[in-house]
């Protein structure tokens, strides 16, 4: 079989990036994409790098001109942060929506018409504190989940019209880097769960518990921490398989990506214990607005479909993540 050539959008953000590594260890060639507005641009390094917007159709034409062999592409580029979905909704809207429809249209044209997009877990209602799966009840709860479930609507309208074919995979809580630490989170202090005991550890405080009667097995909140390696290797096996799973007879797939495992934020503080070899001191308080018990992936049919499932432990999630968080000092 002839070799395989994705191109990557948002290639140097913190999955993209990892996509990429992947991709290349399994033998696809990448081509990336984006307009380092929040990416790293040392994520390029020995890799085919272009600068620039999705929805610029020149530079789409000029890709595809360069590389006339792209079979699909991995749509990872967009704006991420749900405070800022909340304060800037139109910025959101514009990228994540607008600017997806304008590129899809331009590769569409161009014969790229194979799309891998990277949906979200927090499209799901996700309040139960139990597994939801591809079925589960939909409530997006921030501007940003919006985009992402607008835009899957938007493939499934598009597929069924034949003018491209779709996988949507909605990762639930990524975690991690890539254990060879070729890439990993740009930001020193990323907002989620382990970036804030990563954040109390390295300030000697104390970790805030927000929420403890939660209807879970110990009353924390409960997330479904999926490692970033097991989570790009789900796009090789989405690339590699793509025809088969998106059929022209059933020409849009969505997939759950987590692990299958809830693990709550106190697990999650034991972990981090476990690896670090020394006691997390936390202080409980009560539940901020907008908080939710959470809710972990049902996974089978990521491994039906895929023939992929997670193998890496949350441990191995908080080693990865901290060897990282060392390596990005280092860097600079
Ligand atoms: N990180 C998570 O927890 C998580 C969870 C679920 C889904 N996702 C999805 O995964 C994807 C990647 O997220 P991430 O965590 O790697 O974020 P990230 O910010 O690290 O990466 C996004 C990349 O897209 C680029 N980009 C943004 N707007 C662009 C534009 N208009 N044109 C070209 N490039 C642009 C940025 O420079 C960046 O490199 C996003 O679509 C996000 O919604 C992330």
């Amino acid at each position: 079989m002839a070799r395989m050539k994705v191109l990557i959008t948002g290639g140097i953000g913190y999955i993209g990036s990892t996509v990429a590594s992947a991709c290349i260890d399994a033998g696809i060639e990448v081509v990336l994409l984006d307009d380092l507005s929040t990416g790293r641009v040392g994520f390029a390094e020995g890799r085919t790098l272009y600068i620039g917007d999705i929805a610029d159709v020149d530079l789409l034409n000029r890709i595809a001109d360069e590389h006339p062999d792209i079979d699909l592409v991995i749509h990872c580029a967009a704006r991420i942060v749900v405070p800022e979905s909340v304060a800037e909704p139109l910025s959101y809207y514009d990228v994540n929506v607008g600017r997806t429809v304008t590129m899809l249209r331009g590769l569409a044209a161009r014969g790229i018409r194979r799309v891998l997009f990277s949906s979200s877990a927090a499209i799901y209602r996700g309040d139960s504190g139990g597994g939801v799966d591809e079925n589960a009840p939909i409530a997006p709860g921030s501007p940003y989940a919006n985009t992402k479930w607008i835009i899957e609507q938007i493939l499934r309208d598009a597929a069924a019209a034949g003018e491209i074919r779709a996988v949507a995979l909605r990762y639930f809580n990524p975690i991690g880097a890539d254990p060879r630490l070729r890439t990993g989170l740009q930001n020193p202090t990323p907002s989620h769960a382990l970036g804030k005991i990563m954040t109390a550890h390295a300030d000697s405080v104390p970790f805030t518990i927000t929420g403890t009667d939660w209807k879970t097995r110990d009353g924390s909140g409960l997330r479904d921490y999926i490692h970033v390696w097991d989570l790009a290797l789900a796009h090789v096996a989405a690339v590699q398989r793509f025809d088969d799973v998106a059929t022209s007879s059933a020409p849009y797939q969505v997939i759950n990506v987590g692990t299958g495992d809830g693990v709550t934020v106190r697990e999650l503080v034991a972990a981090f214990e476990r690896v670090t070899k020394e006691p997390m001191p936390v202080v409980e308080v009560e539940r901020r607005p907008g908080d939710q018990a959470g809710a972990y992936a049902i996974v089978d049919r990521a491994a039906d479909v895929l023939g992929w499932s997670s193998q890496r432990s949350v441990d191995d999630g908080v080693r990865d993540a901290l060897a990282w968080a060392e390596k990005l000092r280092s860097l600079g």
